[in-house]
Order: structure tokens, then C-alpha cells, then sequence
């Protein structure tokens, strides 16, 4: 810094120097030029009427006259003398000044009276510049002489080394001003931020603080800062990682990281990276008057996902369901993201109104979601949604095919009830490509699925994948004993397995998870939230209470939220104690909202909260809060770490995420899960109070519990929880997957790559 302090001064002082010269220099001339074009004007107004005036004498033939006639010129401002002379060029009369000064006739009267023209030159006479006009006399149009008038002209050069003399002064202040006055820029906007960024930068090498931790004011190195943050955050994770497999290394143990999954896939995929397809995107990019919003919508799908694709890039095609998401895209539909830190790519595919009414609201979410999950909503099957929900997958299958083009042997994830026509659609055109379906949803027992009317053709698209994927072995069972009602194929239950068609498909249960990786806890997080944080919050939300009960969820009837609120009451009911005391918040993302079933549940939730409330509030305190919108990850992470107890109470689930988010956030090993038993998750997460959701005694009684329970059984419970997550996270899961589908034998493969390989070098 001490250099470039040093350079810069130098630098300025040189430029303010050269510049300031430069000018002066022009000034300086300008000035000079103006002076003697002055002294000039003054000596051919004195020679105009001079020169008359001896003419008429000469014309009088006085001679007496002109010595006195130039003695009365001769006194003017810096006039040094005037001289008469004759045709000769001898001296006729001159003023006694000019007379010790001039020992011969000037130059210039020569010349005027030779050429019998007015002369005039600055010249020097001894030391003293001066200005001498010469101009020639005559008598009667006949030249009979020349007058000289010289004048001092040094006063000029006085005023020239004047003028220096404050150019000099002024260069030097503006000089030392404008060094002073940068150096303080310097110091203020520019060294200041850079020595505090480069402390902060210092202290999070040194592991001081964590990356999370606000950046230091950098002023106009703002847009440098958020990279440098970006670039720390991911130094840090990089660094906890590594310190991570160390530990692991370690300890022996085997846990997945996103290092590992990245690390794992380069290799399974010989280099090449994976195309994942879901319906859901992972950003939405939504117009907000002139500025571009990115959203991240409220999907266990998406929050699943993400963390794979971050940790092993690849290409993940979804539909572009934002107003603004053509905005964004290149031309071939694509962008990098997360918008932030950009790790993969998104591909986005348009679908007209017609076919989102069709393929999403209706075939997939007013059909097949209630027919998977039981949760006694009668699923809707109409003849127009089933050509859309057909005329989409094709629709996706040709954007596929258009991403896999160029790869050989192809890795690809399909997710959801909303491409069960995918795995076959593609086989057909590459059967080199490897394909697995991940169905996020539970699969009911065959007769609850016979009702529709379109399950073979559903069955028959889903064999098409090399790999079947469901959260828990009983949806495995679940499907296989489908498979072996509606078509012809071979169900193998000893390796669970369909041969159909000479195509063999593998079903398997991979329990889907979150991101946890890191179970060391935080410093400071040992004493979770504080007491005055937790009050702010409920300040903050408009209630005043003790206890506080989270709920996070899309307001989908499947969820329970109703169930959950009723328990809620109860649990007041039942113990009035905790009236005025325990207050449940419940956030809730509205959701397919054009669906009537979900508009209306929209509304009975709000009157339920309503309801219940006025029921039971008093002064500050109210039982529920119901927060109807949705909120980031990061806007959700302060309830779920102030909350003594989290409800998830989904009437069915394939998983349920939000268990495992709440578990993963109480880094400070307190919160009681409580759990309905009719979730995946509940097969993993023993030490959650399960319940059973439409009973809603037991549920509120599971509230009292959690709250009254000791602190160690709630540490010793959150723990082993959080152990499972960890070991069972969503790299697992990606590794999982990915591995029981690399090791799935292509009888088609090695002819379709000779193929691909022919056409590649005739081309
Ligand atoms: O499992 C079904 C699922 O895709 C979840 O991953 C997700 O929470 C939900 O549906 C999202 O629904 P949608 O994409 O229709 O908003």
C-alpha cells in the first residue's frame, strides 16, 4: 500500500505539473503577444501624429523646430526617445535619452526609408529590449527623411517572469492540495474497505468466523464483495468438507459429502454429467416492475435436488413456469445457475396454458396425487387431461433427447408422478441411455391405483426405466404387486426386479434426505435461541408466549393442517395452563391454488386459525398464527430453531423433508419432533412422537409431551435423530441412486454406442 501511496504521488505530481505547465506556457505566450501588440498600437498612434506634426516642420523649413517638437514627444509611458533624420539617415533631431542609447541608425529606419513604408522590430539596444517604429517623412509626396520612436520594452519581460513566478506558486498549491485530497480518497474509499476486507478475508482463513458472517462495509467495492463472499463461502464449505472426509477418514466411517457424490460421480460417469428431469424448476424468475425476481419455489423436490446438482453439475430440464423465465434463458433455452454461484445448467421448457391446465393441474395433481396419496380426496380422471398428461411427456422426451445428443451411454433422473411415460418414451429412441424414475409420491396398493383408468399404460411407461425408485420398501412392495396385476411381465421378488418385455427394471427404496453433513456444533449454538430472541420473534408476529410450536408446509390437503390445528385446540382444552402460554405458528405456502379443492382448503385453514383463535385469545396472546405466503429457507431457519416443538402431520407422505429440515437446523440438539406415522420419514425417525393424525387426542397429547419432556431425553432423542439424517443424507441418496444404476446391465448398449460412434465419424 506504502508503494502505491509512493507511485501515486509521484504520478500526480508529474501530471498536475505537466498539465498545469502546459496551460501557463499557453497563457504565458498569449500574454506576451497581447503586450507587445499593445506597445505596438501605442507607438502607431504616437508615430501617426508625431510624424505630421515634423512633416508640417520640416514643410516650414524650421529647424529650430524639431528638437523642440520631439523633446515634447519624448516624455510618454515607456517611450525611451524619438529621432528625426534626413534622407541620409543622419540625425536630424533626437531626445537626449534616446541619443546616449543609440550610437547608429536603427535597422528598421533604413529599411523605412529605403522602402519608404512604416518598420517596426523589437530589438535590443545594449540590455534593454525595445520596440522601435520607424516610419519615412515627407515633403510635398517626396520622402525626405524618417522618424524613429523607440520604446522600453522590458517592462514585458518584467510581466512575463511575473506571470511565471505565479504559475510556479499556483502549481505548487494545486499540486499539494490535490495530493492531500487524494491520498485522503485513497485512504477512506480505497485502503480503509481493501485492510478491512483483507482482515475479514484473513479472519475466515483462519476460521476466526464463518463466511455467514456480514461482510465488512466496502463501499464502492460492493459488487467485488458479494464475489468475494461467494467465493468465501464456498472456500469455507470446500474447507468443512475437507476437514470432514478428515474426520470421517478418521473415525473410520463412511458418511457422504458433496465432495464424495461429486468425487463418486466423475467416476461412475467416466467424466460425463447427469440430466435430471422434474416438472418443478429450481429457480423461477418472476417480474417485479422493472426489476427480475428469482424465486425459489416451496418443493421437497427442489430442496432435495439442488445440493446434487450443485455438487456434480449437469443438466437439469424442467418446465419454465415463471413470467419472466424466458427472460433469462440463451437461446437455446438455457442458464446457469444458482444465479448466484452458477454450478449447473437449467433448461427450460415452455408449455402453453392448455397443457399446464392438462399435464399439471389436472392428470398429475387432480389425478394421480390424490390416488396415490390416500387421503380421501377423490381423484379426477378426465379423457382431455390423460392427452395432455401423454402429449407433455413427449413434449419432454424430445427436449431430452435434444440434451443427450452428444453423450454416450447417458445418466438420467426422472422425478415424479409427472413423467411416467418418460423411462419408456426414451429407452425407445437410446436404449443406451440409463434411465431411473424417482417417484417422490407414495404408490398405493393395487386396488386403491386400479381405479384408473389409464394404469397400464402408467405401469408399462414406468418399466421403461433400467431403475425404479421409491422412498420406503412398502411403496416397492406396493408397486411390484401393481406390476404383476395389469401387465404381462415377470416380477422378481427375490431381487425385485420386472422382466417385461425382455427388459429387466429395478425397483428399490432410496430414502430421500436433506443436506446435513457438518454435526459439529456451531460455536454459540449450544445455547440455541435465547430467550429475548424468541420473545423478539413472537413480537414480531404480533403474540407474546412461552412456548412456540412450528408447522412449515404447502397448503395441500394431504398435509393435516386442519388435523393439526384441531389438535391444537384440544391440547388448550385439555390443559388450560398452557393458555396464554404456548402459541403454534404455521407456515403455509399456498399451493396449486388454481385447483378449487386447494383454493377452498386455502380458506378453511385460514377460518380454522380464525376460528380457534377467537376461541381462546387473550390480551397479547393468540394459539395460531397462520403466516399465508411463502417463505425462503432462510426466512424459516429462525422458527424452526426457536421452536420447542415442530408438527408434521401429514395424513400420507412419500417422505416428508420437513422433518428431516427441522432436525438438521437444531444444530443446539433441543426441539421435539412430532411425527405422523403415515410418512416415509417415519420409518427413519424413531425418536420423533409419532401420531396418528386423525386422532386428535393422541396428537395433542403428543404437544404435551414435547413440552413437558425432560431436556436430556429431548437432546439424547434430537441427536440420534440427527445421526440418522446424517448418515442417511441426500448425497447418499444421489450416490445411492446413481451407483444401483451404473451397475445395471445395457444388452443394447454396447450396439447403440458402436452405432453412435459409426455416425460420429462418417459425420
Ligand atoms: O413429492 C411431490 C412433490 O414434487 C414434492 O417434491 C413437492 O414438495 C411437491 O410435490 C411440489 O409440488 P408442486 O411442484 O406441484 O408445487
Amino acid at each position: 500500500m506504502r508503494l502505491l501511496s509512493v507511485r501515486l504521488i509521484v504520478s500526480l505530481i508529474l501530471g498536475i505539473t505537466l498539465v498545469s505547465l502546459a496551460f501557463s506556457y499557453y497563457q504565458v505566450v498569449g500574454e506576451k503577444r497581447a503586450l507587445r501588440s499593445d506597445l505596438e498600437r501605442r507607438a502607431d498612434v504616437l508615430g501617426e501624429s508625431l510624424a505630421g506634426n515634423v512633416e508640417k516642420a520640416w514643410e516650414a523649413g524650421s529647424n529650430q523646430a524639431l528638437p523642440r517638437l520631439v523633446q515634447r514627444f519624448g516624455n510618454r509611458e515607456h517611450l525611451i526617445g524619438v529621432g528625426v533624420y534626413d534622407r541620409q539617415a543622419e540625425i536630424v533631431a533626437m531626445t537626449p535619452e534616446l541619443g546616449k542609447k543609440l550610437t547608429a541608425s536603427p535597422q528598421a529606419l533604413t529599411q523605412a526609408i529605403q522602402e519608404d513604408h512604416d518598420e517596426s522590430s523589437f530589438v535590443k539596444l545594449g540590455n534593454t529590449p525595445v520596440l522601435i517604429l520607424a516610419l519615412p517623412l515627407h515633403h510635398q509626396d517626396e520622402l525626405v527623411g524618417g522618424l524613429a520612436i523607440v520604446h522600453d520594452a522590458s517592462y514585458i519581460h518584467a510581466q512575463m517572469l511575473r506571470v511565471w513566478r505565479e504559475t510556479f506558486l499556483r502549481v505548487l498549491a494545486q499540486v499539494v492540495l490535490i495530493v492531500f485530497i487524494t491520498l485522503l480518497i485513497v485512504r477512506w474509499s480505497i485502503s480503509g474497505p481493501i485492510a478491512r476486507a483483507a482482515q475479514w478475508m484473513r479472519a475466515l482463513r483462519m476460521g476466526r468466523i464463518s463466511s455467514c458472517q456480514e461482510m465488512p462495509n466496502l463501499d464502492m467495492f460492493r459488487p467485488l464483495a458479494r464475489e468475494v463472499a461467494t467465493m468465501a463461502e464456498s472456500l469455507s464449505q470446500a474447507r468443512s468438507a475437507a476437514e470432514n472426509e478428515a474426520r470421517l477418514r478418521e473415525a473410520g466411517e463412511s458418511m457422504w459429502t458433496a465432495d464424495r457424490l461429486s468425487a463418486h460421480i466423475r467416476t461412475r460417469l467416466d467424466g460425463s454429467r447427469p440430466f435430471v428431469v422434474s416438472n418443478r424448476e429450481p429457480y423461477i424468475h418472476q417480474r417485479n416492475g422493472k426489476s427480475l425476481n428469482v424465486v425459489v419455489p416451496p418443493s421437497g423436490l427442489v430442496t432435495a435436488l439442488e445440493p446434487v446438482l450443485n455438487a456434480c453439475d449437469g443438466t437439469w430440464i424442467a418446465h419454465g413456469s415463471g413470467d419472466a423465465d424466458m427472460e433469462a434463458v440463451d437461446a437455446q433455452d438455457c442458464l446457469r445457475v444458482p444465479p448466484d454461484d452458477p454450478r449447473y445448467t437449467l433448461r427450460r421448457l415452455w408449455l402453453s396454458k392448455e397443457e399446464e391446465e392438462g399435464y399439471y393441474y389436472g392428470f398429475a395433481n387432480e389425478g394421480l396425487w390424490p390416488l396415490c396419496h390416500i387421503a380421501h380426496t377423490r381423484p379426477i380422471f378426465r379423457a382431455s387431461d390423460w392427452r395432455h398428461y401423454q402429449e407433455v411427456n413427449r413434449k419432454f422426451t424430445d427436449a431430452v433427447l435434444e440434451e443427450i445428443e452428444d453423450t454416450l451411454g447417458p445418466v438420467i433422473l426422472v422425478q415424479d408422478y409427472h413423467f411416467a411415460l418418460l423411462p419408456r418414451l426414451i429407452k425407445e429412441k437410446r436404449p443406451d441411455a440409463r434411465v431411473a424414475i424417482f417417484w417422490h409420491i407414495p404408490w398405493p396398493n393395487p386396488e386403491a391405483f386400479g381405479i384408473c383408468p389409464w394404469q397400464r399404460q402408467l405401469v408399462d411407461g414406468l418399466l421403461g426405466a433400467d431403475l425404479i425408485g421409491f422412498h420406503v420398501q412398502s411403496h416397492c412392495n406396493n408397486f411390484l404387486q401393481t406390476v404383476d396385476r395389469v401387465v404381462e411381465s415377470r416380477v422378481d421378488w427375490e431381487h425385485f426386479s420386472v422382466l417385461r418385455q425382455d427388459h429387466r427394471t429395478i425397483v428399490r427404496p432410496f430414502p430421500i434426505s436433506v443436506d446435513l453433513t457438518d454435526d459439529e456444533p456451531a460455536e454459540g449454538d449450544n445455547h440455541g435461541f435465547t430467550y429475548l430472541e424468541r420473545a423478539s420473534l413472537m413480537r414480531s408476529l404480533g403474540t407474546e408466549a412461552t412456548f412456540l410450536g412450528i408447522g412449515v408446509d404447502r397448503v395441500d390437503y394431504t398435509k393435516g393442517i386442519l388435523e393439526r390445528f384441531l389438535a391444537v385446540e384440544r391440547f388448550l382444552e385439555k390443559y388450560p395452563t398452557y393458555q396464554g402460554k404456548f402459541t403454534f405458528v404455521q407456515i403455509g405456502a399456498p399451493s396449486r391454488t388454481h385447483i378449487k379443492r386447494y383454493h377452498d382448503l386455502l380458506a378453511e385453514v385460514e377460518a380454522e386459525a380464525d376460528r380457534i383463535n377467537w376461541r381462546f385469545q387473550s390480551g397479547k396472546w393468540k394459539p395460531i398464527v397462520f403466516m399465508k405466503r411463502q417463505h425462503s429457507h432462510n426466512e424459516i431457519a429462525p422458527y424452526y430453531r426457536a421452536a420447542d416443538l415442530c408438527l408434521v402431520t401429514s395424513l400420507h407422505d412419500g417422505m416428508n423433508l420437513v422433518a428431516k429440515e427441522f432436525l438438521a437446523a437444531r444444530r443446539d440438539e433441543r426441539g421435539v419432533l412430532i411425527l405422523s406415522q403415515f410418512t416415509g420419514a417415519a420409518r427413519e425417525l424413531r425418536d420423533a412422537l409419532l401420531v396418528n393424525p386423525y386422532d386428535i387426542d393422541q396428537s395433542a397429547e403428543a404437544i404435551r409431551v414435547a413440552l413437558e419432556m425432560e431436556p436430556e431425553d429431548k437432546q439424547a432423542r434430537v441427536q440420534r435423530m440427527r445421526r440418522t439424517i446424517k448418515e442417511h443424507n441426500i448425497y447418499r441418496w444421489a450416490g445411492n441412486l446413481i451407483t444401483e444404476l451404473c451397475e445395471v446391465r445395457l444388452d443394447a448398449m454396447e450396439d447403440e454406442h458402436e452405432k453412435l460412434r459409426a455416425s460420429a465419424s462418417i459425420a
